[in-house]
């Protein structure tokens, strides 16, 4: 299939340090990752994904790499690669490729075709599980190689975007395995998009730029649970945040929440920060860059990076240079400058010093790929080709062990309350 794509040590001119680095930060994130350790002493111990051979396409930092091994120590072999030609860390990248049972292909700053021929390289393995973040995995197989299909017992999805993709796709009879819509959990959803993003977009513009966001004005594309917690978080730090929608309970909310909601082409003249959130296209676009401020800066949090019109602001500019590392100035001819973070690409993954989520939040998050991939396999004939829910049960149990290890108690529901959720009869 592939003319052999080399696994990242092959491409590394000093892979002893770089994985010895790799290994320490891996070792920092498992520290603080309890739902993980405890899942580790079960598939450690049951080997239940003995035989499995687990192709993936995720977001390769140390958390991710967490996730990695335990799935190797659980008994599978493991191919990775990277889902953003960004967001790859070439140490982490490097310690896993060290493991026994795991070969990474991942490698940051890779172009278009190194990123394909990558995902390729996965898919020679013949994956029997695929875990993506964004759908490419899923993509390239059912595009090219169709032959594997029948031997992959399913697949699991981390992001909106690719649920989305994958559920489109689904519609259109073309989705021929299972895929969990790992992102749409409870115990994912409302705190990784949320918490997660909210977080660690903010802190890494902040980081990149060195400003302040008290008093600035923020606009936040688009009112989801990653606009949630950008909006949130970005109020907190004393920002006026501005909120811009296409659904009108989504924007309805948002104004309830007290922000400003309003057009993208008005609040293209106030922002200061512009973040966007979407999933979507076209956001941000020529239509709103002759309107903006000088120095305002322009971020993305969503999977891709077309939510800003890139080649648009590129044809408007008269001179573009590095003004900081991760951030580039666009000057427009009336000699306003607009700065681009991290290329437009997922802020908070893909800039220069991005570290991703709070390792605490992709705990949880991992927490149920892992047990869903032990789903799977444990379970082959439970799922038709298609989308699936994760079972309730699974993410209960992943947010149950997350509560113990933080010492925290929760009350049960007594016999007589069960039977009065579960009935009727019961009225006024
Ligand atoms: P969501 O579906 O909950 O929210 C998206 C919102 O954007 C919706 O309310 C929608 O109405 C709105 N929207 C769509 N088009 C718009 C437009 N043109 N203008 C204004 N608003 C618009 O999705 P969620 O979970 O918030 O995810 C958003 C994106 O972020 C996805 O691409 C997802 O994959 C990605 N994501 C990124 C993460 C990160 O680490 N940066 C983490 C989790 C998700």
């Amino acid at each position: 299939m592939t003319d052999g794509y080399p696994p990242i040590t092959e491409q590394l001119s000093d892979a002893d340090a770089a994985r010895e680095e790799g290994r320490r930060k891996m070792d920092w994130a498992r520290q603080h990752m309890p739902i993980l350790a405890e899942l580790r002493e079960e598939f450690v111990e049951e080997q239940p994904l003995a035989g499995q051979r687990v192709g993936m396409a995720m977001h390769v930092e140390a958390k991710t790499a967490c996730l990695v091994e335990l799935l190797a120590d659980a008994g599978a072999e493991v191919a990775i690669t990277g889902c953003n030609p960004l967001s790859t860390h070439d140490d982490v990248s490097a310690a896993l490729d060290a493991h026994d049972s795991i070969i990474s292909y991942a490698k940051r700053e890779v172009d278009d075709e190194e990123y394909y021929a990558a995902i390729e390289a996965v898919i020679d393995h013949e994956p029997t599980v695929t875990v993506d973040d964004g759908m490419d995995m899923v993509a390239a197989i059912h595009d090219d190689y169709p032959e594997l299909i029948d031997s992959i017992v399913g697949g699991c999805e981390e992001t909106t975007t690719g649920v989305h993709r994958l559920r489109a796709m689904d519609e259109d009879d073309a989705l021929d395995y299972p895929v969990f819509a790992v992102n749409d959990t409870p115990m994912k959803r409302l705190f990784d998009n949320v918490h997660g993003t909210g977080e660690s977009s903010l802190a890494n513009i902040a980081m990149t730029t060195n400003l302040s966001w008290a008093g600035k004005n923020v606009v936040v594309a688009g009112y989801g649970d990653c606009g949630r917690g950008v909006a949130k978080k970005a109020s907190g730090q004393n920002a006026n945040v501005i909120v811009t929608e296409v659904e009108p309970r989504r924007a309805l909310e948002a104004h309830m929440e007290g922000y400003d909601v309003m057009p993208m082409a008005e609040a293209a003249e106030v922002g200061d920060v512009f973040l966007t959130t979407t999933g979507n296209r076209d956001v941000v676009t020529e239509e709103h860059f002759p309107r903006m401020k000088d120095g305002v800066l322009l971020a993305n949090a969503g999977h891709f990076d077309v939510e800003v019109d890139l080649d648009a602001l590129s044809d408007l500019a008269v001179a573009e240079r590095e003004a900081r590392d991760g951030v580039r100035e666009y000057e427009m001819d009336d000699g306003r400058r607009l700065n681009v973070l991290a290329e437009g690409r997922l802020v908070n993954l893909a800039g220069p010093i991005a570290l991703g989520h709070p390792v605490e939040v992709m705990d949880q998050s991992f927490g149920v790929q892992a047990v869903c991939v032990r789903e799977l396999v444990e379970n082959p004939d439970a799922y038709d080709a298609g989308v699936h829910e994760v079972p309730d049960a699974l993410d209960r149990e992943v947010a149950e062990v997350k509560l113990a290890a933080e010492g925290v108690e929760f009350d049960d529901l007594t016999d007589d309350q069960r039977e009065y959720m579960d009935s009727w009869q019961h009225g006024t």
